[in-house]
């Protein structure tokens, strides 16, 4: 499965896109940012020159077929609010795990559960994933609500994200896809 180019992705209120050049501020704030990433175990990026060098790790990833990373924006302003992203695909391309973090004016009005909404649909029906997993804090209420709301199910036969023993693990099943033990 090719992944690149990304596609352009609409809903009912937001545009997912490829990230710019133009995003790096606001990426600055989202991979920097003490409540944002109070409960993202990853190394902060606190420089302008650090950014523009993640949005080309990025960018080439996309290409390179490692992942798929999407700005969120409104529909009537270009400005990056938030990103959502498909990483960490399994060999077959099958399983990939969902990310996603929102600038906190735009938190709390469904602006997240719209967006990963939209990359649910895209990744069961154009992806044909089997499988979208989601590593999650366990005291990060909002992301664990975004996640049950969308019907993901906390799954235990499978082990913990290694990087943080704090981390849970969730899952949705593609429902088109049939379940061998059945
Ligand atoms: C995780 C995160 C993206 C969730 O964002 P969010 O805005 O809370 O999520 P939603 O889009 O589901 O919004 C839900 C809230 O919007 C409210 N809402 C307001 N208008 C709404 C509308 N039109 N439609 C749906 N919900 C609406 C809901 O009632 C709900 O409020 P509640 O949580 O008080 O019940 C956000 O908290 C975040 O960016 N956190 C930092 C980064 C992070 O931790 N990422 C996850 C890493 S695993």
């Amino acid at each position: 499965m090719k992944f690149a180019p990304l596609h352009k992705l609409t809903t009912e209120r937001l545009v997912l896109k490829k990230i710019e050049k133009s995003d790096s501020e606001t990426l600055l704030f989202l991979r920097s940012d003490k409540t944002i990433n109070q409960f993202i175990k990853r190394e902060k990026t606190e420089s302008k020159e650090e950014i523009l060098t993640f949005i080309k790790k990025i960018n080439n990833g996309i290409i390179n077929n490692n992942w798929l990373y999407w700005c969120i924006s409104l529909k009537d302003n270009p400005t990056m609010i938030g990103t959502i992203c498909l990483w960490n695909f399994s060999a077959n391309s099958k399983v990939a795990e969902v990310g996603y973090e929102l600038m906190p004016k735009y938190q709390k009005k469904g602006i997240a559960n719209e967006a990963l909404n939209r990359i649910i649909e895209f990744g069961f029906n154009t992806l044909n994933l089997e499988s979208i997993e989601a590593s999650t804090h366990k005291e990060n209420k909002s992301s664990r609500s975004l996640l049950l709301k969308n019907k993901f199910r906390l799954i235990d036969n499978k082990k913990k994200d290694s990087d943080s023993i704090n981390n849970i693990l969730f899952a949705l099943r593609n429902p088109i896809v049939k379940n061998d033990i059945e």
